[in-house]
């Protein structure tokens, strides 16, 4: 699909997309549309009311398809970005291989949000169907998508709204991508391919740098797998930087739970134990193309966690990069451990401004927030502020939990450093982060997000659960605002 801007309604026959807000204006914006489309103001009242994701089909008298798309009340950049990926979805064989959306009465910061959402709702997830559905016209290499508007920078918030739309994509393919198909090896790859792509620096440690460089909490998660461990390190650095941001995320291909292996009820949704790592790539990728003025790093632990011989045990006791010693309570508690890693690699190495990481770490998480957030963790009141701020503004929402310390009892452990399950059923996302502020080396400007509800979610584009690439937008915001 092509996306162009026109600043004029073009004579070619095309369907053409209204979208409304139900406010105080609707009914003379209705009014105005109806006219220059020559519609019967009266006939479109009765059928279209501007309902969020309402979509009613019209005709003119000389057969143009003229698409009312309804945005509710005072709409936020999400409810315009899946607005227009239900109506491209749902519409999308209906459709011509031509689209203009006319956007000429609406605020000029949606350009990008309309063309995310039309483009998303584009998205296939049949990645492995042998029988391919057949590609709907306007998503085909010579659809046009068309948009009409007067606004000053429309064709840079095109470009901005595409390039999203494009990396989420990639990081759906990601996220859905079943383990058989998705190891350490596949996600250092897409960071190679992108660094290259992107023009940005990719730097892969193989387990035998893993083990000269005593990444040993990574690696004892990963030596139950067939599939070695890898620490992924992207590196994408402005001439204009001025500040410092290191992500770390984690990256588990698939988790079993290790030799305290999961209940296998739901556990094939834990090929999608990677969205901290999917969160990291499609970020570096995006500010990479959109060229942030920024110096950002961004640290990858990757490994699966399987059963096997081999596999670390629960009672082990395992080094780590930080040089800290972790008892091992449960192995299904495995992203903190490579996130350990990650993050004193990340400190020690690079010695970042900011450091967030990203995690799907607990199902304490899931439990407390649900589905609707993600869990934040920080000390520092400002980050936080920030983190919560480009949360409501992407609609990828945070919720901030507490840190104290007298959660530090639950990871102490009588014959190591540390120990990484308390053993109790309670405040497990908090006893989570807890551990993982021991490998920060008390780094005044750090946050951890646990994405564990939120990366794989339940969504009206697919009847079972798919990636979401939340995290992406999110960090994008926060850093564009930093
Ligand atoms: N990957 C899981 C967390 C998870 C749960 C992600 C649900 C997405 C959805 C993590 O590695 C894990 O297994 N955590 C355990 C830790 C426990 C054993 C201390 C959990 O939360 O139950
Ligand atoms: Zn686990
Ligand atoms: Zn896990």
């Amino acid at each position: 699909m092509k996306i162009n801007h026109i600043a004029q309604l073009q004579p070619t026959p095309t369907a053409v997309v209204l979208a409304f807000v139900q406010d105080d204006n609707f009914e003379n914006q209705l009014q105005q549309c109806c006219s220059t489309y020559a519609l019967n103001i009266d006939f479109v009242k009765q059928d279209f009311t501007a309902d969020v994701k309402e979509f009613q089909i019209f005709y003119t008298a000389d057969n143009q398809k003229v698409i009312c798309l309804g945005l509710g009340k005072a709409p936020k950049s999400i409810d315009i970005i899946k607005a227009f990926r239900t109506l491209f979805f749902k519409l999308k064989n209906k459709l011509p291989d031509g689209v203009t959306i006319d956007i000429q009465h609406l605020p000029t910061e949606w350009t990008e949000f309309v063309v995310t959402g039309s483009t998303l709702g584009g998205y296939n997830i049949d990645l492995y169907k042998t029988e391919k559905k057949e590609i709907s016209p306007i998503f085909k290499k010579d659809g046009i998508l068309n948009i009409l508007s007067t606004h000053e920078h429309t064709e840079a918030s095109i470009r901005r709204g595409k390039e999203i739309a494009k990396t989420q994509m990639k990081i759906f393919d990601l996220m859905n991508a079943p383990a058989n198909k998705k190891t350490p090896q596949t996600l250092a790859n897409w960071a190679l391919e992108s660094g290259k792509k992107f023009d940005y620096s990719v730097n892969i440690l193989e387990q035998q740098q893993l083990k000269s460089q005593k990444l040993e909490a990574l690696l004892a998660v990963g030596q139950g797998s067939e599939h070695p461990p890898v620490l992924i390190v992207m590196e994408y650095k402005s001439p204009n930087a001025k500040q410092k941001i290191g992500l770390v995320g984690k990256g588990v291909t698939f988790d079993t739970g290790g030799i305290s292996i999961k209940s296998s009820t739901n556990m094939h949704l834990m090929k999608s134990d990677m969205g901290g790592a999917a969160a990291v790539l499609g970020t570096i990728e995006l500010a990479a193309k959109l060229k942030l003025p920024l110096h950002l790093i961004g640290v990858i632990p990757a490994c699966e966690n399987a059963v096997d011989g081999k596999s670390f045990k629960p009672s082990d006791v395992i080094g780590s990069y930080s040089g800290k010693t972790i008892e091992i309570i449960d192995t299904d508690a495995e992203g903190r451990i490579i996130l350990a890693d990650g993050l004193s690699y990340l400190v020690k190495n690079f010695q970042p401004d900011t450091m967030i990481d990203l995690a799907t770490l607990t199902g304490s998480c899931v439990a407390t927030l649900g589905y609707h957030a993600a869990g934040l963790f920080t000390n520092n009141d400002e980050l936080a502020q920030n983190l919560t701020n480009a949360g409501d503004k992407t609609g990828e929402r945070l919720w901030r939990l507490p840190l104290w310390d007298v959660y530090k009892e639950d990871i102490s452990s009588d014959i190591a450093d540390v120990r990484n399950f308390s053993g109790k059923p309670m405040a497990g996302a908090i006893s989570a982060t807890k551990f993982l502020e021991v490998f920060t080396e008390n780094h005044p400007n750090w946050a951890h997000l646990d994405i564990a509800g939120t990366a794989f979610g339940d969504t009206e584009f697919a009847p079972q659960r798919a990636g979401t690439a939340f995290g992406v937008r999110l960090l994008l915001d926060f850093l564009e605002n930093l």
